[in-house]
């Protein structure tokens, strides 16, 4: 709700209070952010005081020495006022000087959500507070955008820069929110990493200066996620004061935290300002993407709540929305280039057996598309992989009774290509100098209409011509060169490129709504909110080894809910880390998004075929829990212990994974704590996973009646066709003893096997299913 009194502007959410007022100069006071004040309660009590003059400051008014913007928490900010944090603009104004003073004009409060004319947003919004700023120079407006998602406890903020002067104006930085808050100690936490290693959460104290979040390769990047949290020191999952940031866009992002001389933290965020530079010319206006923040006292559970129910509700949208999604088979890690029509049916047959839903052909299925040096850019089906065209190929697919998914990699062209050969002028890249390629590829040049075009045309004819269910849509390198011939501004690039980027996907998937879409960029090169505008779903990293997603998943699920989590299961030893995991793990880890398989089935055997049909049976009647159930990262106080958990919207049942990492020797007991349940009595049961007796190598002595060879004929023909089961505990209790913990049976220490052990090692795991007495089967 959002109320108005006087001049001060209060934006409440179910939990949380958001005040901002106007001073006597008409600038904007950050006034309180935090937890859902009294309805008395205003800014009289929660204002900074004002009552000393701090030496070394620059007054805006020389009779009033207590007003220097330098000292205040504000929500706006100029340059030249005497406030010399970081400011959310720099303009070049009329006069030729970067110095502005924007102060309010107006305020207006709209029903729901303002939709907005360039870029995706949230919708479905309560209300929406507009400020009005007016440069007092020149006829330069901001208008700042507030909309309140009550029961997701989140609020956004946006500006729209105008120009209602007669000559142009250069905008070299515009932010989407300033917002300064009183120092609690604050942690800064980000998502860091690079291929195969996306999102590690990082942590680091706010200290006095500025700490950069960012990125500058065109896209959202692996190396710097948008989002990120500013935490008192002492926060943990479940306690303390969490405030969570994020950002509905998809480029170059930017978000600055400094700590000033008087204990204020200013956070900005929004556009990267890295070679950007726009001419806002008379009666043109600009709009900076929406950010969105959410605050919770709960820990970093409690903000991660508060963004994953705001993404499942006011950004992902469309047939998905909610949806629950299909199992799939992904061909790439099974075959890579190297495939025709005969392997892909095989696959797909295959796949039907274990109970899969949906076949993914991934790369290589066009042009000369035989490595990644060529063919990029061609789509037209290769003959020789599938020769009877790509309408035949899915009715194939369909009629084994799988649906059809497809990849594409639309915005990047091979120059060995026929596209690149016949539209040179497609790529982006400079006359007068050499390209620099990644991946043995060139970006196209998304600023271009024809280009745009072009891809649409492409794209949406090969999609109505196959009915293609789902596309995999891939980015997979970087952008260099910040040029384009359509474009008199080069500083306009890199966001001219995303707003291309944004016509395109709705021009292919608005009047196609039928198609799931998942976003790719090398993994998660572009996991951001802007593309869960278009695809609910995301490829969360090329890397597949459980170990590591355990990392990659945790890092995410700050911010971004299961279901937008493309998780698949892979070959082991891991095609990357070398790792060896049990297929138990590997499936454990994938339940916790949407699942996938990507590896070639005919090489499994029976017993593993076996054991991943079960492992589908399972997680379809789960899978709505899995992927849209309340997401809790357990504290555990043992370094080599990762656990999730998720519990249904009824509170009845929760499923929790339990992942070892490294085993330590003589493991002493372990805990499961299961929390977020409804009151009453549950049956906690472990979920049966198979022992491989391969495992065992020469302790097969232990478990044998007869001596047998770790390494011979037998041992390897019985581990194909049979196995034991792992430990199986079962116990009745209420949902406060699940809250307080249940001591689970003790891990193989070498004095022993027997089925009241379990049996861990290095990269084991159970999953555990708790539901409430009555709905037990
Ligand atoms: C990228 C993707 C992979 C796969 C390949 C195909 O690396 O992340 O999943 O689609 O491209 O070339």
């Amino acid at each position: 709700m959002i109320t108005i009194d006087g001049t001060s502007f209060r934006l409440d959410t179910d939990c949380t209070t958001y005040l901002i007022s106007q001073t006597k100069y008409g600038h904007l006071e950050h006034i309180y952010y935090g937890n859902l004040l009294g309805k008395e309660d205003g800014v009289d009590v929660l204002a900074q005081k004002r009552s000393i003059m701090v030496g070394s400051s620059v007054l805006y008014n020389s009779e009033d020495d207590i007003y220097s913007l330098d000292a205040m928490c504000l929500e706006w900010s100029d340059n030249g006022r005497g406030d010399y944090r970081h400011s959310p603009t720099e303009f070049k104004m009329p006069d030729g000087s970067f110095v502005t003073d924007f102060i309010y004009e107006s305020h207006e409060v709209l029903a729901g959500t303002v939709a907005m004319e360039t870029m995706p947003a949230a919708y479905g919004g309560d209300q929406t507070l507009l400020i009005v700023l007016k440069d007092k120079a020149y006829p330069i407006f901001i208008d700042l955008y507030y909309t309140v998602f009550e029961q997701t406890n989140v609020i956004s903020r946006r500006a729209v820069v105008r120009n209602e002067g007669n000559v142009p104006i250069t905008i070299r930085r515009i932010m989407s929110i300033s917002m300064d808050l009183p120092d609690e100690c604050f942690q800064m936490y980000t998502l860091d990493g690079g291929w195969i290693k996306e999102a590690s959460l990082h942590k680091r104290p706010v200290s006095y200066g500025v700490t950069v979040n960012s990125s500058t390769t065109g896209a959202s990047s692996n190396r710097h996620n948008p989002a990120f949290l500013l935490a008192e020191a002492d926060a943990n999952e479940d306690y303390g004061s969490v405030y969570a940031f994020n950002m509905i866009y998809s480029g170059n992002h930017y978000s600055i935290v400094e700590k000033s001389e008087r204990d204020y933290v200013r956070v900005c965020m929004g556009i990267n300002p890295h070679l950007f530079e726009w001419i806002l010319s008379p009666e043109e206006k600009f709009e900076t993407p929406e950010c969105v923040m959410s605050y919770s006292s709960h820990g970093f559970n409690g903000t991660s709540h508060n963004m994953h129910d705001f993404i499942n509700e006011h950004i992902v949208r469309g047939d998905y929305k909610k949806k629950e999604r299909p199992i799939l088979i992904n061909n790439w890690e099974a075959h890579f280039f190297d495939f025709n029509e005969g392997k892909l049916l095989r696959l797909a047959k295959d796949a039907k057996k274990l109970g899969i839903e949906l076949f993914v052909l991934d790369d290589g299925w066009f042009g000369d598309r035989n490595h990644d040096k060529a063919g990029l850019g061609d789509y037209r089906v290769n003959p020789k992989k599938l020769p009877d065209g790509m309408k035949a190929f899915a009715d194939k697919i369909r009629d084994i009774g799988l649906d059809f998914g497809l990849w594409f990699e639309p915005e990047m062209v091979n120059e060995d290509s026929e596209l690149y050969r016949s539209h040179p002028e497609y790529a982006i890249k400079l006359p007068n100098r050499h390209s620099v390629l990644g991946r043995n590829q060139l970006v196209l040049d998304l600023c271009k209409k024809e280009v745009r075009d072009y891809i649409v045309e492409q794209v949406s004819s090969i999609l109505d011509e196959a009915k293609v269910s789902y596309v995999k849509w891939d980015m997979n390198r970087h952008i260099a060169e910040t040029f384009s011939e359509a474009l008199k501004n080069q500083g306009e690039f890199y966001h001219r490129y995303i707003l291309g980027l944004y016509e395109v996907l709705n021009r292919i998937f608005e009047p196609r709504p039928h198609i799931l879409l998942e976003s790719c960029s090398s993994g998660g090169n572009r996991f951001d909110l802007g593309m869960l505008c278009y695809s609910p779903q995301i490829w969360v990293s090329d890397d597949t080894d459980p170990i590591e997603r355990l990392k990659i998943q945790t890092g995410l699920s700050y911010f971004y809910p299961q279901s937008t989590m493309g998780a698949h299961v892979s070959q082991a030893p891991h095609q990357q880390t070398l790792r060896e995991t049990s297929l138990a793990t590997r499936f454990h880890v994938a339940c916790f998004g949407c699942l996938g398989y990507e590896l070639d089935i005919k090489y499994l055997s029976p017993e593993q075929k076996k054991d991943i049909a079960e492992q589908v049976a399972f997680y379809k009647q789960y899978r709505k829990i899995f992927q849209y159930g309340r997401f809790y990262r357990i504290k555990s106080y043992k370094s080599n212990k990762v656990i999730w958990e998720t519990v249904s919207e009824d509170k009845e049942t929760a499923l929790t994974g339990f992942f070892q990492t490294l085993a330590t020797a003589a493991e002493s007991s372990d805990k499961l704590k299961v929390i977020g349940l409804k009151k009453g009595m549950f049956t906690l049961r472990t979920r049966p996973q198979k022992l491989y007796i391969q495992r065992f190598g020469g302790l097969i002595k232990h478990v044998a009646p007869v001596e047998l060879n770790p390494d011979g004929v037998i041992m390897r023909a019985v581990n194909r066709h049979y196995s034991l089961r792992d430990c199986v505990e079962t116990y009745t209790c209420s949902s406060e003893a699940l809250a307080a913990g249940i001591p689970l049976c003790e891990q193989f220490i070498g004095t022993g096997y027997h089925e009241s052990v379990r049996m861990l090692g290095d990269f084991g795991s159970n999953m555990y299913i708790i539901e409430a007495e009555d709905t037990f089967l």
